[in-house]
């Protein structure tokens, strides 16, 4: 559990840098400053074999698990800095970005850096999430199931909105490229989306909606499926249901997700199974295919469509909020699955997940995810339950040393249960603990599941 009380006292990591360190530690760096990065971190560093965590730049709460490194992780020299500075053997990324600007080819091609392990897919792997046209090429070629689409840019503008009259409402648009989770559009009537194509073209989202990928729309039930692969040898990690948009019983605008529950009731072993045939078996036979190198993690998002399983997206990274969720339910060393996993030994690791339910639900600022105020002061940590685990998502440390809001995501609190009832009730009692000014957060996570049968 983190040990909530003593964020105070770990404020600086003066004391983590102050200290000796050895070449002969095995020291890990999680890349990020989110919720997902912290619960990483609280995992990671509960392993015997992990001398120091390390998180850059991390946040308030990541100062309580290890020692945050204030560097710019956009700035790969800056990341070498820290990695040779901290004799860090085990580099955890955490966001997309770095993935998709290439960092695992960076440290592979640096001298340096190619001894230590990475945890993430190279350049071309990154691609399943950054491209969504690539995505889609890459399901086609090797025959994972996916909604139907038609890839435009300006060239072929035409053909799109003849495309779009073939297609059933509503109508699903993607931007191509990274569009921080904004970039997928679902309209009702025809007229909206062939309006709304031209606009994406001429550059709603920026370069990454220069390319739109149209798609059929699926009728389902989401989940998020996620694998641990090193290109060849695979674990399938928990799986959680992320709750995207804001309002109670899914109304009002997508946000990064506000709450998760795991395991979701719908996955069955027999859906499980059809997820390992018909996607994750020809998903790492294509990496292996297109000599991608691929030591991390696959996040597949999945709709349900009648007990059959298709992707509605490949992310290179973990989910957050369902990270916060899922890390609480791995009962074996994690950092020793990824060590394993970076050099090619995933097989050789030991897995085991925990049969509890955990209900994460995520507090976030007034008015996300529209404009939002930050710097309220958090209270009430101290008051939430030992066993209750407190992610945080986005905060800071303010010039008192007191933890402050710094992102429209605050704080994600999971709690467990022996079925979603309990865990969600506990989840709630300890939500409504932490305070802040504006603080929303939806009161519905798990219900929908809650009297689900297969
Ligand atoms: P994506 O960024 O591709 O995950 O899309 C964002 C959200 O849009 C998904 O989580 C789904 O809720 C929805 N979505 C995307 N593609 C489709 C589709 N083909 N059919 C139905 N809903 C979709
Ligand atoms: N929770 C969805 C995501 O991480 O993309």
């Amino acid at each position: 559990m983190y040990p909530v009380k003593d964020t105070k006292e770990t404020v600086n990591w003066k004391d983590v840098q102050g200290q000796h360190i050895t070449a002969v530690e095995r020291n890990v760096l999680v890349l990020g400053s989110g919720g997902r990065e912290h619960a990483l971190a609280w995992k990671i560093a509960q392993s015997d074999k992990v001398s120091k965590v390390y998180i850059a730049p991390g946040n308030a709460g990541t100062a309580s698990v290890g020692g945050n490194l204030i560097v710019n992780i956009a700035d790969f020299n800056a990341v070498k800095d820290i990695v040779l500075k901290y004799h860090i053997n085990l580099v955890v990324v955490g966001p997309e970005q770095p993935l998709v600007d290439g960092i695992v080819d960076f440290f592979k091609a640096d001298t340096e850096l190619k001894d230590v392990k990475i945890i993430g897919p190279d350049k071309q792997g990154a691609q399943l999430e950054g491209s969504k046209a690539y995505a889609k090429n890459f399901m086609e070629k090797y025959g994972i199931p996916t909604a139907k689409c038609f890839t435009v840019t300006s060239e072929n503008l035409d053909e799109g909105l003849n495309y779009l009259t073939t297609l059933e409402a509503p109508y699903v648009l993607k931007a191509d490229g990274l569009a921080a989770g904004k970039g997928v559009l679902i309209l009702k009537t025809l007229k909206e989306a062939q309006s709304e194509l031209k606009e994406m073209l001429s550059g709603k989202f920026g370069a990454a909606s220069a390319k739109v990928v149209i798609e059929q729309f699926l009728d389902g039930i989401e989940v998020s499926m996620f694998v641990l692969t090193d290109g060849s040898n695979y674990v399938i990690l928990p799986e959680a249901k992320d709750y995207k948009r804001i309002g109670d019983g899914d109304t009002g605008l997508n946000t990064g997700g506000m709450g998760a529950v795991s395991p979701v009731p719908f996955v069955t072993p027999d859906f499980v199974k059809k997820v390992e045939d018909r996607i994750i078996k020809p998903t790492i036979n294509g990496i292996k295919n297109e000599k991608i190198d691929y030591k991390g993690f696959i996040f597949l998002g999945l709709m349900n469509c009648g007990g059959d399983p298709y992707v509605i997206e490949y992310n290179v990274r973990m989910g957050d909020p369902e990270t916060e969720g899922v890390m609480t339910r791995i009962d074996s060393d994690f950092a020793d699955m990824l060590d394993k996993c970076a050099q090619g030994r995933l097989n050789e690791a030991h897995y085991k997940a925990s049969r509890d339910t955990s209900v994460t639900v995520m507090l976030v600022s007034g008015g996300y995810p529209e404009k939002y105020q930050k710097g309220m002061v958090i209270s009430g940590l101290e008051d939430v339950s030992p066993d209750c685990i407190v992610a945080h998502a986005g905060t800071k440390f303010d010039e008192d040393g007191q933890i402050v809001t710094s992102g429209g995501r605050v704080i994600a609190v999971t709690a467990h249960g022996k079925n979603i009832e309990e865990a969600r009730e506990k989840a709630y009692i300890n939500a409504k603990m932490i305070k802040f000014d504006g603080k929303n957060f939806r009161h519905d996570i798990g219900v929908d599941l809650m009297n689900y049968h297969a």
